[in-house]
């Protein structure tokens, strides 16, 4: 399974990158607002830089929401950086431009997806990733794991190539049930991924053998 971070945070992805397990970086247009960077120039130069920091893909989402804009915007950012994976959102230009970008063997992202008949648009059309969004799925009392499992499920019955990107992720049990599910890639906050390495048994094993150490030497 592998490991993106969720965030246009220069101090969390350098964090996150230093633990040895980070795969990649998802951004969007909130997380770059977020951090304050506006302006094509100055977010162009903040995708590069986060290419810099990590090994792996990075997310970069188009604002343009016709298939002549989403074209030129995605050719622009996918030229930045060999890292780039251009973030279209799931709609109808999105999915034409997704497959015009297959074509040309640019790497996307379908984002914004919340059905398994969307999830089965965007691997038809070629996408790299899919992301759906599970966090924003539990926000309106949908189980956003169940989409997980229905979308691996269709992928499996088709060998789909399309890797399953679970989205929206909250919380550190969201990544766990998504390794069970069989999520291919998980994007989170760093909080989750840091609540995977948290146990009180580890905790008070460790100040045992310490101070057991410590009366001894
Ligand atoms: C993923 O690519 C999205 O940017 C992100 O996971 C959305 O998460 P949110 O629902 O917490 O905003």
């Amino acid at each position: 399974m592998k490991f993106f971070i969720d965030t246009a945070n220069i101090d969390q992805i350098k964090e996150a990158q230093d633990l040895g397990i980070l795969d990649g970086v998802t951004t969007n247009p909130s997380l770059m607002a977020k951090e304050g960077i506006t302006g094509e120039e100055n977010i162009k130069n903040h995708y590069i830089k986060i290419c810099e920091i990590v090994d792996g893909d990075v997310s970069a989402e188009v604002i343009s929401t016709d298939f002549e804009g989403i074209v030129k915007e995605g050719e622009a950012l996918a030229e930045l950086h060999d890292q780039i994976v251009v973030k279209v959102p799931m709609i109808k230009e999105g999915i034409k431009a997704i497959k015009y970008f297959s074509e040309k063997g640019i790497r996307t992202n379908c984002t914004l997806v919340f059905s398994v008949g969307q999830a089965l648009l965007a691997a038809k059309a070629g996408a790299t990733y899919v992301s759906p969004f599970i966090g924003r799925l539990d926000d309106i009392s949908t189980d956003g794991l169940n989409l997980i499992e229905e979308i691996r499920l269709v992928y499996d019955n088709y060998m789909f190539e399309t890797q399953i990107l679970a989205a929206s992720i909250r919380h550190t049990m969201h990544i766990i049930d998504c390794a069970k599910i069989g999520a291919d890639v998980m994007t989170g906050p760093l909080s989750s991924i840091e609540g995977l390495l948290k146990h009180p048994l580890t905790d008070s094993g460790l100040e045992k053998f310490l101070a057991d150490y410590n009366k001894n030497n």
